[in-house]
């Protein structure tokens, strides 16, 4: 950023270039003065050992500096920093949205190859410091995403349950299927974009259609929407929510730290891993 394109500091600048040759110009008169010693005029009363003093008007240049602060002062006041709410940190919010915005226009379409691309960067940064450069989960305790976003990930969601995302029908719990042919079986169905597999939707339907509605949308949000599981829209819709797991807590993504096409392009990365 060019520092002079901002017109405080220009103004601040204006100024210390006003002041300084205003100093130097009434220095130099008096020093003028002194040399000369052609000073005259009436003498104050008072002396100090024979020291005395000119009853001197008050300098222009003095007097015009005077009201200029507090013309500055009251500009200050009312159009510059308090009242006027300007702020450096409003500032600079200002200018990460404006950079946002530009950023996604620049990458509103971007080719598979520039979106993995971007996708590991963000995974990287924002996502490897808990989830591990490999993303292959912790012992269990964590998903793993070369699983996370498969029939595989939906058959351990329904053994072991989900919590921690805060839909208003509270965490999923575990063991709801007995039958592991039945879970491989609703698991498949799920994984499949809720259709095929006639056993799966038969399961379905006794054991999960309470929660998650009988199209699988999760019924206006109180559960997660299933139909977008195993896509970018999913893991949107997780880094939205944040999530309370084993192993911490996941942030909040919705405060305009990823832009909604950096969410899209980790969402492609993280469900392209072991797959
Ligand atoms: C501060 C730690 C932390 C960071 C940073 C973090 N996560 Fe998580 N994430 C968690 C925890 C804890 C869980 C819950 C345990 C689990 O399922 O792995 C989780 C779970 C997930 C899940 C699975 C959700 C589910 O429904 O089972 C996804 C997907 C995910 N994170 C994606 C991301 C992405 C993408 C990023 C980076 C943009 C990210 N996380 C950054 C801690 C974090
Ligand atoms: C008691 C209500 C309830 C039932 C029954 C239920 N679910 Fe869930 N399900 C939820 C809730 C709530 C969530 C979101 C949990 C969270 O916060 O992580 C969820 C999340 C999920 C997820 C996403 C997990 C993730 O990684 O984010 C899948 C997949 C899922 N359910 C599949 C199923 C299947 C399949 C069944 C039937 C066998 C089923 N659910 C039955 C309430 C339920």
């Amino acid at each position: 950023m060019n520092w002079l394109s901002d017109n405080i500091n220009q103004l601040a600048l204006l100024g210390a270039a006003a002041i300084v040759l205003i100093t130097v110009g009434v220095v130099g008169k008096y020093i003028k003065n002194i040399k000369n010693d052609k000073s005259e005029g009436e003498l104050a009363d008072d002396n100090w050992d024979g020291i005395g003093e000119y009853k001197n008007e008050v300098p222009t240049g003095w007097g015009v500096v005077y009201i200029l602060t507090i013309v500055w002062a009251v500009w200050y006041m009312v159009a510059g920093y308090p009242v006027n709410s300007y702020s450096q940190i409003g500032e600079y919010n200002e200018e990460v949205k404006s950079y946002n915005k530009h950023f996604a226009q620049k990458w509103k379409d971007p080719d598979k190859e520039t979106l993995m691309g971007m996708g590991e960067g963000v995974y990287l940064l924002q996502c490897a410091p808990c989830h591990g450069i490999a993303a292959d989960g912790i012992d269990g305790k964590a998903a793993s995403f070369e699983t996370w976003g498969t029939a595989k990930g939906i058959e351990l969601v329904v053994k072991n349950g989900s919590k921690g995302m805060g839909y208003t029908m509270g965490d999923m719990p575990g063991g709801l299927v007995p039958d592991e042919a039945d879970i491989k079986a609703v698991s498949a169905y799920v994984a499949n974009g809720m259709s095929g597999n006639p056993k799966g939707k038969e399961v379905f339907d006794t054991a999960c259609v309470a929660c998650h509605g009988a199209d699988g949308k999760g019924m206006e949000g109180m559960s997660a929407n299933l139909t977008t599981y195993g896509t970018p829209a999913f893991v949107t819709e997780v880094l939205n929510r944040g999530k309370i797991g084993d192993i911490g807590t996941m942030p909040k993504f919705d405060d305009g730290r990823l832009t909604d096409i950096q969410k899209e392009a980790v969402g492609n990365y993280i469900l392209s891993i072991g797959k």
